[in-house]
């Protein structure tokens, strides 16, 4: 791993995915063997926003590490409230603990604070920016289900506010990946990550329907439409609702193909098809711990 940081996928280059998904699935393999590998190490969890997975399965990788956290708690609990701004809150917090996570409303917020502190600082969610992290779990996810090498992905559903399609589109570049994007015209994919993605050497196939390439691809990621980024709640309701997954959409599918989702989903995914071997959500969701205990590591 050649940086210090995980701000971004931007620039992520190909050896250091398969460096951090290497080292994931070694420990995967054998956890019990690294239970000691960081005794004595802190992570500190700063949390600006809501998440269950991001959370846990840092605050599990940390502790599976043999280390452990310190959680700046609740936004509302924390002196976040009285107006402190966000340099000063990592400035404190770095001198408590070796590592810090951050996820936040605000685009660039973790580029901006990694700015300020010399741990290295992993964004787990930047607004509508980026969320590498979580690239790094899907990418292992899909390595696992279909290799990486020329798979053919479809993106599906909120590509404007989605920061988990943000990120995976730039690191899929890496991997000469085939991507379709599939949203509403109100929600394609943002004019920057567009230029990053074909400036990385991709190219970009924007679809109104899922139907016309459902049958070439290998992996569907779903995302849920990003209600809490709306700047009107009227623009929400007019989409909410418009691509959901069924085993009936599916038949059109390839028997192998892998659906994918970060989670949480809201009805993007109607629950019957948990039950087919396409689904691999739930276990994307757990590849989440070794795969931050393999990150965790080498930041380390
Ligand atoms: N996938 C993801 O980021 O989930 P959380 O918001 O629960 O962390």
């Amino acid at each position: 791993m050649r940086q210090d940081d995980l701000v971004s996928a931007t620039g992520l280059a190909r050896a250091d995915v398969e460096t951090v998904l290497d080292r994931a699935a070694e420990i995967a393999a054998d956890p019990g063997s690294w239970r000691e590998r960081h005794a004595g190490a802190l992570l500190a969890l700063c949390f600006f926003e809501p998440s269950t997975r991001t959370r846990m399965s840092f605050d599990a990788a940390m502790k599976r590490l043999g280390g452990d956290t310190v959680d700046m708690g609740p936004v509302e609990s924390s002196s976040v409230k009285k107006g402190e701004s966000l340099a000063d809150t990592v400035q404190v917090i770095e001198g408590y603990a070796d590592a810090l996570v951050l996820r936040h409303p605000k685009e660039g917020a973790a580029r901006m604070a990694a700015g300020y502190v010399d741990v290295p600082l992993i964004n787990a969610g930047d607004g509508a920016g980026q969320h590498p992290s979580q690239t790094l779990l899907d990418l292992y996810t899909m390595r696992e289900a279909t290799g990486l090498d020329g798979v053919t992905v479809g993106m599906l559903g909120d590509l404007k506010y989605g920061r988990t399609v943000h990120s995976l589109a730039e690191a899929l570049t890496e991997f000469d990946a085939e991507m379709h994007f599939v949203s509403p015209e109100s929600l394609r994919l943002p004019e920057s990550v567009r230029y990053d993605v074909e400036s990385a050497g991709g190219a970009v196939r924007e679809h109104e329907s899922l139907g016309a390439v459902l049958p070439d691809l290998d992996v569907l990621y779903v995302t849920r439409i990003q209600r809490e980024r709306f700047p009107d709640e009227s623009e929400y309701r007019a989409v909410a609702g418009e691509f959901r997954i069924d085993e009936a959409t599916l038949a059109d599918a390839r028997d192998d193909l892998t659906v994918m989702h970060p989670l949480p989903r809201v009805d993007e995914i109607d629950a019957a098809v948990d039950d087919t071997d396409h689904a691999r959500y739930f276990r994307q969701a757990h590849n989440g711990v070794p795969v931050r205990m393999a990150l965790l590591d080498l930041l380390l």
